[in-house]
């Protein structure tokens, strides 16, 4: 995203409620293009990140920049308007005005803004199609169903062609089938439009699907920036790592072991060689290995099968050895295993991550 255009950046921006720091001086830099995702779990300083933003919610410290533009500043009693700064909103509840017709909330910020009816007309019969919502300009919003109300949400803000889209959890509240609907239509409508959005949910899978770039947040502060690629494979500390995983991360204390002059990391029966160099003078680390990066093999280490999940496309299994480690495993539906199998189990080449124990930071 180098060579593109800054489009937002947020500079030690902070906010605070009493005595809790809910944004906690972040610095975030959003690319024209950009479909960039909070993410983390609840409480985290998503919302409130997105509202400073909008400004619907003033924050308490730092700087935001929109296209160049010094939209907030405490220090130089900076705030301008939320509608002075060319941005788009979409909330999960979608909040269309429910007196109005589909047609009329759509046209509602056109009107606001003096266009001419047959502007405003050939607009929104022309964001209608690109909904694919035409045949229900004249319906109320309680007469739709919940992704057909989200649709006209989607539709109110695009006709106003915001240069930015800021969007807080728009698709919790439909459900699972409607949701991965509106999740291509969402990534349909980045594509096309290439605007730049900045979208909030705590489901890494939506975000994982959605984004060309991941902001992970804990506790106010930014834990990882990158592109769902490198969040995954790469998690800059423990805690990306375990959020980022589903079944849950398998982590493990691992004991460092230098065996002439190679290095070997022993843990839960495994011993994996690692680049030396990496570890410094510390004894032990901690290990940690998603459970789709172990596979069986006859020179594995021996674990016995507890429970096994199927979900129907995949298995999720739980094993355990005499030492007290349990891993969760996640396989694919053709590997045969049962309740009190004895399995042998190895870790996927390369397939490792090592962080500090103090500072949780990774290290390979
Ligand atoms: N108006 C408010 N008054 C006081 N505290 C607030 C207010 N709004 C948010 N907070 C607090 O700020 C912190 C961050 O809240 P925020 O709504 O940004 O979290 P979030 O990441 O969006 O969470 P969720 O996933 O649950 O929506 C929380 O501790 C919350 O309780
Ligand atoms: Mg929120």
């Amino acid at each position: 995203m180098d060579n593109n255009k800054l489009k937002i950046r947020l500079d030690k921006l902070r906010k605070e409620f009493g005595d809790v720091v809910a944004v906690n001086d972040i610095n975030l830099d959003i690319y024209e293009g950009d479909f960039l995702t909070l993410l983390g779990p609840s409480g985290c300083g998503k919302t409130t990140t997105l509202r400073a933003i909008s400004g619907l919610e003033e924050a308490s410290g730092g700087k935001i920049f929109i296209d160049n533009h010094l939209v907030f500043s405490k220090k130089d009693e900076v705030f301008v308007a939320p509608s002075k700064r060319n941005l788009g909103l979409i909330f999960q509840s979608y909040a269309l005005w429910p007196h109005m017709t589909v047609y009329e909330n759509i046209a509602f910020g056109l009107k606001v803004k003096k266009l001419p009816s047959g502007e405003v007309a050939k607009k929104v019969k022309a964001i209608l199609e690109d909904v694919q919502l035409d045949e229900y300009g004249e319906r109320y919003p309680s007469e739709l169903s919940g992704g057909q109300q989200q649709r006209v949400a989607i539709a109110r803000m695009l006709v106003n062609q915001p240069q930015i889209f800021l969007m807080d959890e728009p698709l919790s509240n439909l459900d699972a089938q409607l949701r991965m609907e509106m999740r291509s239509e969402l990534k349909q409508l980045h594509t096309r439009t290439k605007a730049t959005t900045i979208y909030v949910t705590h489901d890494q899978e939506e975000a994982m699907t959605l984004s060309t770039r991941i902001c992970v947040m804990n506790e106010g502060i930014i834990r990882q920036v990158g592109t769902p690629e490198e969040i995954y494979s790469r998690p800059a500390d423990i805690f990306v790592a375990s959020f980022i995983s589903n079944p849950k991360m398998n982590f493990f204390i691992g004991k460092v072991e230098n065996i002439k002059d190679k290095t070997f990391i022993e843990a839960g029966g495994f011993s994996i060689e690692i680049p030396s160099g990496i570890v410094g003078a510390r004894k032990e680390l901690r290990l940690a290995v998603r459970p789709e990066d172990f596979y069986v093999s006859d020179k594995g280490v021996p674990y016995t099968v507890q429970t096994r999940l199927p979900t129907g496309r995949s298995q999720i299994v739980m094993v355990g050895n005499q030492s007290g480690a349990s891993i969760t495993l996640l396989f694919n539906t053709e590997v045969n295993i049962q309740a009190d199998d004895i399995i042998h189990l190895s870790i996927k080449q390369e397939k490792y991550h090592l962080f500090d124990n103090d500072s949780g930071k990774r290290l390979n």
